[in-house]
C-alpha cells in the first residue's frame, strides 16, 4: 500500500538515478514530487534528467525545478565524477514532460500540507531547496515528519579533507536546515564509502536480468572510471543509501547527536562537525547520525530493485 508521502530533492547525478529508481520500486512511497536542484551538474542539466528519469521509470510524481545555486556562493559541480551531462554521458530516451508550473519550494510546502505532517523529505542532493522553503514557510516544520540528507560524514569529507559535495556546495543551506528542529538524519560519506560496491559485488548485480540493463551497465561502468581517477577500486552510491534506510531502517545504525555546519571554515568549509563525545551538555541533538551500515542488507535492497524492473 503506497501510505508513505515522500518527496525526493535531487541533484541527478549518477547515484542520485539509482536513488530514484529505487525509491520507484518501492511498493510504500507514494512520491509527491521530485524535486530538482544544482549541484552535480547545473539547473538545466539536473531538471532534463530528473524529466527523463521520470519518463523511463514512468513514474506519476510532481517534477519542479528549484534553486539555479547556492544561498550565497558560486555553484560548484562535479562533472568529473558525474560527467558533463550529469548521467555519465549516457542518454537517456527524450522526453515530452512538462515542469510543474511551481518552484520546488512551493511544492514542498503544498505536499507537507497535504500530507498533514506526514511528508518525508529526501534530499540527495545541495540543501538550498530546503533552505528556501524552510525560510519561505515559516511553519514548514508542522507538516513535516522527518528529512533523511545525505550529506555529511563523521570523518573526512570527498571535496576536500572535510566538505561533503552535498553540504560544501552550500553550506549556508545545511546550517539552515540543520538549525531547522525538523528531525533529520544525516546519511554520510562515513557510510555510504562502507558501504562502496566492490567488483565483485558490482558483477553480481549486473547479472540481475533487468530492463534497463544497458543505461545501467552503462552508468555503473561510467561512475567506475570516475572512482578510479581518484583512486578508488569500488563506486559508492550514496544516494540510494538514504533511500534504503527509509525503506529498511535496519540498513543503517544512527545515533542522535549535536551537528553543526562549518559555514565559513578556511580548511573546513561544509564540514559537519558532530559532537561525537556529547561535549556540548547544553547543546540539542538535532539529527540521528547514520554510524553503521549492514552492507550486505544495501546490496540486496539494490539486487530486489533491479528484479523490480524485469
Ligand atoms: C553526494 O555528492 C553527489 O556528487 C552525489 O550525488 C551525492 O549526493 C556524495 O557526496
Ligand atoms: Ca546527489
Amino acid at each position: 500500500m503506497k501510505n508513505i508521502p515522500i518527496i525526493v530533492d535531487t541533484d541527478p547525478g549518477i547515484d542520485d538515478f539509482f536513488a530514484i529508481m529505487l525509491a520507484n520500486s518501492h511498493d510504500q512511497f507514494d512520491i509527491k514530487a521530485i524535486t530538482t536542484v544544482a549541484g552535480n551538474q547545473v539547473l538545466e542539466k539536473t531538471t532534463e534528467n530528473a524529466l527523463k528519469i521520470a519518463e523511463l521509470f514512468k513514474m506519476k510524481a510532481r517534477i519542479a525545478k528549484g534553486a539555479e545555486g547556492p544561498i550565497n556562493c558560486e555553484l560548484r559541480t562535479a562533472g568529473n565524477i558525474h560527467g558533463n551531462n550529469g548521467l555519465g554521458d549516457v542518454m537517456l530516451p527524450d522526453t515530452t514532460r512538462k515542469l510543474d508550473k511551481d518552484y520546488a519550494w512551493d511544492v514542498i510546502y503544498q505536499e507537507a500540507v497535504k500530507s498533514e505532517g506526514k511528508l518525508q523529505l529526501i534530499a540527495i542532493g545541495p540543501l538550498t531547496n530546503v533552505a528556501i522553503a524552510l525560510l519561505k514557510y515559516s511553519d514548514l516544520h508542522k507538516y513535516i515528519d522527518k528529512i533523511v540528507i545525505m550529506g555529511g560524514s563523521t570523518e573526512s569529507g570527498n571535496r576536500d579533507a572535510y566538505g561533503e559535495f552535498n553540504i560544501w556546495v552550500d553550506p549556508i543551506a545545511a546550517d539552515i536546515v540543520f538549525k531547522s528542529g525538523i528531525p533529520l538524519t544525516m546519511v554520510g560519506l562515513n557510510v555510504t564509502m562502507k558501504a562502496g560496491i566492490i567488483p565483485q559485488q558490482l558483477d553480481e548485480l549486473l547479472s540481475v536480468t533487468c530492463k534497463f540493463d544497458t543505461q545501467i551497465r552503462q552508468l555503473f561502468t561510467f561512475l567506475q572510471k570516475s572512482y578510479a581517477q581518484v583512486g578508488y577500486s569500488f563506486i559508492a552510491i550514496h544516494d540510494a543509501l538514504a533511500i534504503a534506510y527509509v525503506m529498511q531502517q535496519e540498513v543503517l545504525k544512527c545515533k542522535p547527536y549535536y551537528v553543526a555546519v562549518e559555514t565559513r571554515g578556511r580548511h573546513s568549509r561544509g564540514r559537519t562537525v558532530v559532537d561525537l563525545d556529547r561535549s556540548h551538555k547544553t547543546k540539542a541533538l538535532n539529527a540521528h547520525v547514520a554510524i553503521d551500515v549492514d552492507k550486505e542488507m544495501f546490496i540486496k535492497i539494490l539486487k530486489d530493485m533491479l528484479k523490480y524492473y524485469n
